[in-house]
């Protein structure tokens, strides 16, 4: 008789976006006229910029001709794209990573889950509370979890860093010691950034005591300050301790699309072993690579109109976090997030769970966020509002969650 993964069994709920859609659904069915404006899901509403559409249609002309066809994609990613993103993201910023350090893929999402198998199920996890739940899940499935505790909301053996307005919704080093350290910055949920010396402290942390630092940058394009980091290779270091995941889905609008990559320096080894070899062999062998016409796509982001036009998309959600942000706080919100990050945070008004204030919102405003508390025990009494809508429709948002 075959027999189940049961770590699955231990996974409270489903996928938290799963759980907000079913719940949107459900309302929608019992209100069929309710106009619904959704800022829960980060997901991005502006249409794809014409220089990358016009790189998609060239390449699907491409595969159409005997010369130009392209059948499964290098498994580690197509040289053109892997080099402009070294030079783009890495070397105009002066980090130390090469192409061959790059491997590109179909999301930062799917990376982040991956990247868990390559390290031994006995190593301790550190995540952030509140975090995206894919870092936690993944390790849960994998049997990293240990037991879940339902008065808690915890796993016995996942180390959490709770990010609260005392910290300024910033981790403080562990006092357990991780060997794998989940950093999402700017921070998804609450929109929070780490400065160049705060991220150092961490690369020299993980230095220090043998641990890897997942950093998911999957927002660096958000950055306004100076002081912030957009790549974990600012730091000084980060080449023997750190693996970097980025998208093309937030910076880019391919949430439909589908491209990410992830960086693996060749200097990050345990004993002689890299990591670089090991993603390389898990890449090889599960995945056939990213398909060319988003390769290709992937690459006009990087080209001086892409790069201009992503710009100005960019700053049309950064308008949209401002409307939110100063909306909310006239309104005497209490809210964070928003000025390095799409996402903006905010405390429930009258002591509110974080669930009651989805219903709430949901049913007097027709308005859909998503609840603190889904991305950990932390978010409890806050409140995730997404900059990725229409500038319309953030509008309109505002003034009804302002009118309740
Ligand atoms: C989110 O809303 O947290 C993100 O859109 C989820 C994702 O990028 O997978």
């Amino acid at each position: 008789m075959f027999k189940i993964n049961e770590n699955y069994l231990k996974l409270p709920g489903s996928y938290l976006f799963s759980t907000i859609a079913k719940k949107v659904a459900a309302y929608t069915e019992a209100h069929p006229k309710a106009d619904i404006i959704r800022l829960g899901i980060g997901d991005v509403t502006q249409p794809i910029a014409p220089a990358i559409l016009e790189a998609v249609h060239k390449a699907t002309d491409e595969m159409g001709t005997s010369q130009g066809f392209h059948g499964y994609a290098p498994d580690l990613g197509y040289e053109f794209l892997r080099s402009v993103i070294a030079r783009e993201d890495f070397q105009s910023r002066g980090c130390d990573i090469s192409a061959d350090e790059i491997f590109v893929s179909d999301g930062a999402k799917c990376d982040c889950g991956n990247i868990q198998e390559i390290f031994s199920l006995d190593n301790r996890v550190a995540v952030c509370d509140p975090v995206y739940p894919v870092y936690v899940d993944s390790n849960i499935m994998a049997g990293r979890g240990g037991v879940y505790d339902t008065v808690t909301e915890r796993f016995s053996d996942i180390i959490y860093m709770p990010c609260t307005a005392e910290n300024n919704f910033a981790p403080q080093l562990p006092e357990e010691t991780p060997d794998l350290i989940y950093l999402c910055f700017p921070n998804n949920p609450t929109g929070s950034v780490l400065t160049k010396d705060q991220l150092q402290q961490w690369v020299d942390y993980a230095n220090k005591n043998g641990a890897v630092i997942l950093y998911d940058a999957a927002y660096e394009a958000y950055i306004s300050e100076d002081n912030v980091p957009h790549s974990i290779y600012e730091c000084q270091g980060a080449r023997t301790c750190a693996i970097e995941f980025r998208s093309f889905s937030k910076n880019a609008g391919f949430t439909g699309m589908r491209l990410g990559f992830t960086v693996v320096p060749k200097d990050l080894k345990c004993g002689d072993v890299m990591l670089h070899t090991l993603w390389a062999r898990r890449h090889g062998t599960k995945y056939n690579g990213a398909p060319y016409i988003i390769q290709k796509a992937g690459e006009a982001v990087y080209s001086p109109e892409g790069k201009a036009q992503l710009k100005e998309q960019v700053a049309y959600y950064m308008k949209n976090a401002r409307v939110i942000y100063d909306g909310l706080k006239a309104a005497g919100y209490t809210v964070s997030g928003g000025v390095n990050s799409p996402y903006i945070w905010m405390k429930t008004p009258d002591g509110m769970s974080s669930w009651e204030f989805f219903d709430y919102l949901l049913e007097r405003a027709n308005v859909v966020g998503t609840p603190g508390s889904g991305f950990g025990p932390s978010g409890e009494g806050y409140f995730r509002l997404t900059a990725f809508g229409t500038y319309e429709n953030t509008v309109r948002a505002v003034e009804r969650v302002r009118g309740i």
